[in-house]
């Protein structure tokens, strides 16, 4: 039953982007090569692939991606009249710094910024902007391996104050690693951690440049860019809110097994704990430090590294949430997919047609989880439906199924709400279609609003309104409280 009469009157209701997945524009106006523009496109069964030199022939889908390059006045209209209070995005570090490394920023890149967030602030929407969002200057991943690297800190805080002075009227929500988590597992490798592979390689596999002592080196790298970006924008602007994102996995035991509990324990502490408290708290916690002994794994830490961690501690919380998945001692259990990590089927569950498990309860769950361990401001930043859509012979878009996934989100948020999270905002994934992170795809697709292109990049890129354009309208109109 629903306890809820109502979302806070200032809830930041919107959506959620990244540039590499949107934008397009991948060379225009001075930008460089990022690492997200050399993987190919992939499907639900063929990996994407990373290849350091660009092949004549193969589809890589940031190039054009859905082309918020040219159209961004047309789809913060959209935005707008769906009511969004709040617009997340992501800036595309080689529109800034074309190498990295570059002495100067570059003017046409801040520009373009300049006119998304003037557009923005006329219909009134907070930016919410993602600092890195799986992507690096290539030339970064090229000459230094990436966060692999410790220059590698310095090259993302000269960016952050870059566009934190550049930036600082018109921004006040930071994010400052989507999805942080993320290099704890092969995936995250180059599209999080920009670490090179040897040639040609699928992404995720070793073969990608994987190593487990590589990805925590770089990890900790994140960590202490990610605590001086905090710290040194508040320095810039005392009102910024700057926040960790970490993609959550929320993780079952499959039974009540005190060895499956403790298995599904050990998960949520090293997959998702493990980041936010060195994010939130300001320092590695215990269960880390027994991890890295098991494996080996031997960071190198300067003596300051610690004081760091401690002076950079974020704001508010904010994290993706789409599934759900188990967790079994037992071996043999049958698996299944999920937002970039594998778990066990869960026999409760529907899932998703790229067999994501779909447990609205389960973000009730996770936000009280979280909530009871750090007692600071949330925000559900990615949630969403990835579906295959059809356009009707009069142009309609009947996405019952993407309205039913999320009306049954916003329900348990409500629920949240009433249990005493403090959530703030809720901006579900690819509020207008754009290219899938994990295979590369457009027809999985997450839009209130439609693009018209598909997996070969064919289309005319125009936009529609889909069913839940409309639903979520009145969503955020009425607060929440029509569903
Ligand atoms: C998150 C990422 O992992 O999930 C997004 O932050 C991504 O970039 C989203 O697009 C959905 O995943 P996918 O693979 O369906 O695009």
């Amino acid at each position: 039953s629903t306890m809820y009469t109502s979302f806070p009157e200032d809830f930041l209701w919107g959506g959620a982007t990244a540039a590499n997945q949107l934008e397009g524009g991948f060379d225009a106006g001075g930008k460089g090569l990022s690492t997200a523009d050399v993987i190919t496109a992939g499907t639900h069964t063929i990996s994407r692939r990373i290849t350091p030199v660009l092949e004549a022939g193969s589809n890589y889908p940031s190039h054009e991606a859905v082309d918020f390059y040219h159209r961004y006045k047309e789809d913060i209209a959209l935005f707008a009249e769906m009511g969004f209070k709040v617009f997340r995005l992501s800036i595309a570090w080689s529109r800034i710094f074309p190498n990295g490394d570059d002495a100067q920023p570059n003017e046409e890149g801040l520009q373009f910024y300049d006119q998304v967030f003037a557009e923005l602030k006329k219909h009134q929407i907070e930016p919410l902007v993602t600092i890195s969002h799986y992507e690096a200057p290539f030339h970064l991943a090229e000459a230094y391996n990436g966060w692999a690297d410790r220059r590698t800190i310095d090259f993302y805080v000269r960016y952050c104050e870059v566009i934190f002075n550049r930036y600082k009227d018109s921004v006040k929500y930071w994010l400052t690693f989507n999805e942080i988590n993320i290099l704890t597992m092969p995936f995250g490798t180059f599209m999080a951690g920009a670490i090179m592979p040897q040639g040609n390689a699928e992404l995720g596999t070793s073969a990608a440049g994987d190593n487990e002592q590589l990805r925590y080196q770089a990890l900790h790298h994140q960590f202490l860019a990610s605590a001086k970006a905090v710290k040194l924008g508040h320095t810039i602007n005392e009102n910024f809110q700057i926040g960790c994102m970490i993609a959550y996995m929320c993780s079952y035991p499959l039974t009540c097994n005190p060895e499956d509990v403790l298995l599904a324990q050990r998960k949520d502490n090293l997959s998702n704990f493990l980041c936010s408290d060195v994010q939130v708290r300001g320092a590695y916690p215990g269960f880390a430090t027994r991890y890295f002994k098991e494996k080996n794994i031997e960071l190198q830490q300067e003596a300051e590294d610690g004081q760091t961690l401690r002076d950079g501690c974020v704001d508010f919380y904010t994290f993706s949430y789409y599934s759900s998945t188990c967790v079994s001692a037992a071996p043999d259990q049958e698996a299944i997919g999920g937002n970039l990590s594998m778990g066990l089927k869960n026999p409760y569950l529907q899932a998703s047609a790229w067999d994501w498990q779909i447990d609205p309860q389960g973000l009730r769950w996770s936000l009280n989880h979280i909530y009871n361990r750090y007692g600071i401001p949330m925000m559900v930043v990615e949630n969403g439906l990835g579906a295959v859509d059809t356009v009707e012979t009069d142009g309609s878009i009947q996405d019952g199924y993407r309205i039913d996934y999320l009306r049954e989100h916003v329900k348990t948020m409500g629920e949240a709400l009433e249990d005493g999270v403090e959530l703030i905002g809720y901006t579900p994934w690819g509020c207008i279609d754009l290219v899938s992170a994990g295979t590369g795809e457009m027809k999985k697709r997450y839009g209130f609003i439609y693009v018209d292109k598909d997996n070969e990049g064919n289309g005319t890129l125009d936009r529609s309104r889909k069913d839940s354009f409309y639903w979520y309208k009145n969503v955020i109109a009425s607060n929440g409280t029509q569903l």
